[in-house]
């Protein structure tokens, strides 16, 4: 497996005046296609590690390395080029008066000739199932299709890794379904590393590894299932517990024997079927 990102004990701080660092000694590998969440409470260093991978704040202490380049100020740009970032807010990630001149906007800043470009816009926006709106305003678009419009952008550029910054916080539950399903697909067509950063355990809980921060460190990292093990422990890091653990918690209560392994909502309900209710 290539490595896509390691990071070897970064430590950052906004101002020399803050009263801890925003980045503490944190170290971590990310494969090449890995789909991996980071999760943690307000201000536990989430949006500050993904500005640090793409080159939006530079390592005072400590390394980043990318995709084999050790991050300096020679080669943000190239970096940059292979990591695209998606933001919260669906409204402030326009600049094209339309669905194709805003997925456009990166290429042409990219030099790329026209011929090519309208090309790479169309092929990017029905990965994300956007063609059908190419000529539509941005504004006029839901929640869920601006992401997906957002994200076009930033596929039209062929990035290797994508990173999510709580792209999909904003959105109702089917905007939510909808981004996800994008990313899904992408990862699986393109062999996309994904980071995203998200409050949303359930979405957490899709990842092939999660990445709990907490006041600048890496506190814990593992699979969903290691990390879920954890239980109530994890509310102290001001996080949630996913539905079907919470279930699992007050079955305990109610003095059902459980299967200590993290399942799935899905695997949740087929085992209440088969071992509660068939019984
Ligand atoms: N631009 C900035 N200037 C100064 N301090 C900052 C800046 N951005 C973040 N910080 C501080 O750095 C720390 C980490 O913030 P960061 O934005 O990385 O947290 P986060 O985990 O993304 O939080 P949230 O869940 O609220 O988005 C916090 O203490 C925050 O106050
Ligand atoms: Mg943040």
């Amino acid at each position: 497996m290539t490595e896509a990102i390691n990071i070897k004990n970064l430590t950052f701080r906004y101002s020399p005046d803050d009263k801890r660092n925003a980045l503490d000694d944190v170290s971590l590998t990310i494969q090449q296609g890995e789909w991996v969440a980071i999760v943690g409470s307000n201000g536990s260093g989430k949006s500050t590690l993904a500005k640090t991978i793409n080159g939006l704040i530079l390592p005072e202490q400590g390394s980043v390395e990318v995709f084999g380049q050790t991050l300096a100020e020679e080669n943000i740009w190239d970096i940059r080029k292979n990591v695209g970032m998606v933001f919260q807010n669906p409204d402030n990630q326009f600049v094209g008066a339309t669905v194709e001149d805003d997925v456009a906007f990166g290429l042409e800043n990219q030099g790329i000739p026209r011929d090519e470009m309208v090309q790479r816009v169309m092929s990017a926006l029905k990965k994300v199932r956007m063609e059908e709106f190419m000529t539509r305003e941005p504004v006029r678009l839901s929640g869920g299709q601006k992401q997906r419009v957002a994200i076009a952008g930033v596929v039209a550029l062929a990035p290797k890794m994508i990173i999510l910054d709580e792209a999909t916080s904003m959105l109702d539950p089917k905007g939510r379904r909808e981004v996800i399903a994008t990313i899904r697909q992408l990862k699986e067509e393109e062999n996309l590393t994904v980071i995203s950063i998200t409050h949303d355990i359930d979405e957490a809980a899709l990842a092939n590894r999660i990445f709990v921060m907490q006041e600048g460190h890496l506190k814990l990292e593992g699979t969903p299932a290691d990390i879920f093990a954890y239980g109530e422990q994890l509310i102290e890091l001001g996080l949630d517990l996913p539905f079907a653990e919470k279930l699992k918690a007050a079955l305990a209560k109610l003095g059902v024997t459980v299967p200590a392994a993290y399942m799935t909502e899905e695997r949740m309900l087929d085992w209440i079927w088969t071992s509660l209710l068939k019984k």
